[in-house]
């Protein structure tokens, strides 16, 4: 019944899409939903990499029956155990109970954890190969990218780099699974978002993968989420190494709390002093509005970022308090960093965000702005000079 893709030569499109998760992980917003992909060759052998998430089983299944036309399942390669990929497998061997389970040392411990799986494994270590016919694949550690179990799957026939949730993006796919048949333009910031949530702290083992699979050549990136690349590997590489080395863009992310709009004003000026002292690119957030995944996602996507809030019982606003465990959790480095905060009979806020730029070992910019209750001219004036010491540093290291 299913007319499925075909990628490359007998290598079919067998993922799924969902628009139904309001949030990925139970945490972050799917607006444009996700797509698990999974991938069908049906060579001599017939291999599957990567299952789907279990809530799709039922018509990755029939999707699969129609793939292989009546032929047996051979092996499944398991990149990835997370459960949006893993989720199917007992199910799967349920259906092929032939099937034979390519992973590493690794994935085998979380193949027992998860599905109480043990028999008919197929252990790989890196650079192991595997013919099935016209293709020949080959296997490489990509631990921490990101589970440790992670390996991706490099066909040497064709070129095509199965690549687990490197180089993947939220957006479903409408229509298309390769990039020339999509409409691409929401998944440069989705997928720069879905990095900043889902991988951020992990941007040396990111590293490490790049290095490694920079000696392959390859024409196709197959990852577990998004769009199949094949004319734009350029700029996915380019975004991913970008953002696994923390090299943010030329621009300032303003980030504030505010109970009753005196903070706000504070970054108001801010932003208007960076804006005239002539930064192009400003991004504000108020973090009771703005989701924190857009709010990483702009903080990895930038080179600077300046945060206020007011003092909240003696501590910081909770809400940047927690937007600040989430930046630390994923290790944020080499950000040039300006504070400012408020408070209405005791000030804690400014102290506290100096603390949080030390521990980051982040570059402090300007002099920090303290104001108490309304904003007095001497105080927006300290915001302008902020705003205008952060743009000074944003052009000096432009020039450097
Ligand atoms: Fe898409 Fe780490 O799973």
């Amino acid at each position: 019944m299913y007319r499925l893709k075909e990628i490359a030569n007998k290598v079919y499109y067998v993922g799924v899409n969902d628009r139904q998760k309001a949030l990925f992980e139970n945490m972050w917003p799917l607006p444009y939903g996700v797509s698990y992909n999974s991938y069908l060759i049906a060579d001599e052998k017939t291999v599957l990499v990567d299952t789907v998430d279990a809530c799709y089983a039922d018509v990755f299944l029939k999707k699969i029956e129609d793939a292989l036309g009546g032929r047996p399942l051979d092996y499944l390669v398991v990149n990835h155990m997370e459960p949006d990929h893993a989720g199917s497998i007992r199910l799967l061997r349920q259906a092929y109970p032939e099937v034979q389970i390519i992973g590493n040392k690794r994935t085998f411990d979380m193949l027992e954890g998860y599905h109480g799986i043990t028999t008919g494994l197929v252990e790989v270590k890196e650079g192991d190969t595997l013919e099935i016919g016209h293709h020949k694949l080959a296997f490489y550690l990509a631990p921490m990218v990101h589970w440790p179990e992670v390996m991706v799957t490099y066909d040497q026939t064709d070129k095509i780099l199965f690549s687990a949730d490197a180089f993947g993006t939220y957006g479903t796919l409408d229509g298309g699974i390769l990039d020339t048949d999509l409409d691409l333009d929401h998944f440069w910031d989705e997928m720069r978002r879905y990095y900043a949530n889902i991988v951020g702290k992990y941007g040396s083992p990111v590293q490490k993968a790049l290095q490694k699979l920079s000696g392959l050549n390859i024409q196709t990136i197959c990852s577990t989420h998004g769009p199949v690349w094949t004319k734009h590997i350029p700029e996915v590489v380019k975004i991913y190494d970008e953002l696994s080395r923390y090299e943010g863009q030329e621009g300032v992310v303003v980030i504030y709390g505010s109970m009753y709009g005196n903070t706000e004003q504070m970054a108001e000026a801010i932003a208007s002093s960076l804006s005239a002292h002539g930064v192009k690119h400003i991004v504000m957030h108020n973090v009771s509005k703005s989701h924190s995944s857009y709010i990483l996602k702009d903080i990895f996507k930038y080179k600077a970022l300046i945060i206020g809030c007011p003092t909240y019982c003696n501590q910081l606003y909770p809400e940047v308090d927690s937007l600040l465990q989430k930046i630390e959790l994923r290790e944020v480095k080499n950000r040039l960093f300006g504070y400012f905060g408020s408070f209405s009979w005791a000030g804690a806020a400014v102290k506290r965000l100096a603390a949080f730029g030390e521990k980051m070992n982040w570059t402090i910019v300007g002099e920090p702005v303290e104001q108490k209750q309304g904003l007095k001219p001497d105080k927006y004036e300290a915001c302008w000079a902020l705003g205008k010491a952060m743009a000074e540093q944003i052009h000096n290291e432009q020039s450097k």
